[in-house]
């Protein structure tokens, strides 16, 4: 039974005695902020369904609106919404009048910037305080040098950011310093006003959901090593000047937000779950693969590519089973591969066998909170044997938890993880501020009762 414990922030959740059924789960939150902003840039009637209804998303949708696009929502049912976008494409879209507020989304933030290097505005991007805590120096050097003029406070480190854009951008050939795929993004974003090709080398693949979208809308991109080849470097190129098409399309499941299902139901000890239509992107799987890895029970029903019209993501039917989990070993690239999953991965950790080292995972402390210290503290107030050395977790396993007070320091990834962790645990789990987790999902906490009753 989950109850709200002091107000509304937080919440307790006792252990489930077994879980079962389909939680329902949101839009993919990446595709779902691409797609509005990319329904901007296009001219004309865009429809974009399914679109994850939680606060990131939504702070991408009063952006665009803000941008002079109308934003419409046609159908929502507290989970996800199917939006239509209406834009007088990019000569049309006008200065806003006030600062863009993109909350706690650091995907807005940075995807924004990009957008807004290509139009002559001046623009002022803030969010709260966990926002204002996250680089941007990492968008400010490459857009820099693509001729907009972007400011922030603390010698350029920290939001309030402001852009000023102009028309006409110089395309760049640029290597990403860490593996971010919204660096890339912005890049990109901005490289579609730009003279020129523009490039943009990764050491580490991360998400192509921009990619994969700017040629569903007519925008060539190139890959280099093409397509076929998986993992490691890769270098994407788009020329300027040409325009989007509007496109309607379906938003895949987030596999993001599924993962902490697999996880709920590969260390809860009397579990079936079945998560549908999950986007299975090979930029986004790595946790799937890796828990099946450490012997979790998940069996994979392809749907094929979604239908013509959609993104163009591989999509597949999820059935996690209770699962006999061992330890794992991670480098550097599966930390950038799994940078979102880190967290519930490092639960299902604390009930496999063994130790599991996670290593080179610095750049979640870049995240909505500092996730390497968050995550090792709540755990920790579990029960779980959890050491941090610098940038590397190890954690020691299987170890049965107790319910304890956990801090989630407004992170919605940590609210659902430690609330996944009071399924199992002995007692009752305490979640503070445990709303945050309306961030990205927000109907985690009622999916949470359904799975148990
Ligand atoms: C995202 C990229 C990742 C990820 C974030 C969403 C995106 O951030 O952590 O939740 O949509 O491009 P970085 O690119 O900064 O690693």
């Amino acid at each position: 039974m989950t109850t709200p414990l002091t107000g509304e922030q937080s919440r307790s959740i006792l252990p489930a005695a077994r879980l079962r059924g389909e939680p329902r789960l949101p839009g993919d939150k990446s595709i779902s902020h691409r797609a509005l902003l990319l329904a901007a840039l296009a001219e004309g009637r865009s429809l974009v369904g399914g679109a994850g209804d939680g606060r990131d998303v939504r702070a991408t949708a009063g952006i665009v609106a803000a941008l002079g696009a109308s934003v419409e929502r046609v159908r929502e049912d507290g989970l996800n919404v199917d939006y239509r976008v209406t834009s007088p494409g990019v000569d049309g879209l006008r200065e806003p009048e006030g600062v863009l507020d993109c909350r706690n989304s650091g995907t807005s933030l940075r995807l924004c910037s990009g957008v807004l290097a290509g139009l002559p505005f001046f623009c002022v991007l803030d969010g709260d305080a966990s926002l204002r805590s996250r680089p941007v120096a990492r968008i400010i050097e490459p857009l820099r040098s693509m001729g907009a003029a972007l400011y922030a406070r603390r010698s350029d480190s920290l939001p309030p950011l402001v852009v000023i854009g102009r028309s006409r951008l110089r395309a760049i050939d640029y290597t990403t310093r860490v593996p971010s795929a919204q660096v890339k993004s912005a890049i990109l974003l901005a490289g579609l006003h730009a003279e020129g090709q523009t490039t943009v080398r990764e050491a580490v693949a991360t998400r192509d959901h921009t990619e994969r979208m700017l040629r569903s809308r007519g925008i060539e991109v190139r890959r280099e090593p093409a397509e076929s080849s998986g993992g490691g470097s890769v270098a994407w190129t788009l020329e300027g000047g040409a325009r989007l098409r509007p496109l309607d399309e379906r938003v895949p499941v987030d596999p993001s937000a599924a993962a902490f299902w697999l996880v709920a139901g590969a260390i809860h000890p009397d579990a079936e779950l079945t998560l549908r239509g999950v986007g299975v992107n090979p930029t986004r799987r790595a946790a799937i693969d890796l828990l099946v890895r450490m012997g979790a029970r998940i069996q994979e029903t392809p749907l094929g590519d979604a239908p013509a019209g959609d993104v163009g993501e591989p999509l597949a039917d999820l059935t996690v089973r209770s699962s006999d989990l061992a330890s794992i070993d991670l480098g550097p690239e599966e930390v950038a591969a799994a940078i979102d999953e880190i967290p519930i991965l490092c639960l299902a950790a604390t009930q496999a066998r063994g130790k599991t080292t996670i290593r080179g995972a610095g750049e979640l402390r870049n995240k909505e909170s500092d996730r390497i210290a968050g995550i090792a503290a709540g755990l920790t107030a579990l029960g779980a044997r959890v050491a941090v050395d610098g940038d590397d977790i190890a954690i020691t396993g299987p170890t049965p938890l107790v319910g304890a007070a956990t801090e989630t320091f407004d992170d919605h990834r940590l609210a659902m993880t430690f609330a996944v962790a009071g399924l199992i645990a002995r007692g009752t789990t305490t979640i503070d501020r445990a709303e945050s987790a309306a961030v990205s999902y927000p109907s985690f906490f009622l999916e949470l009762e359904r799975l148990r009753a």
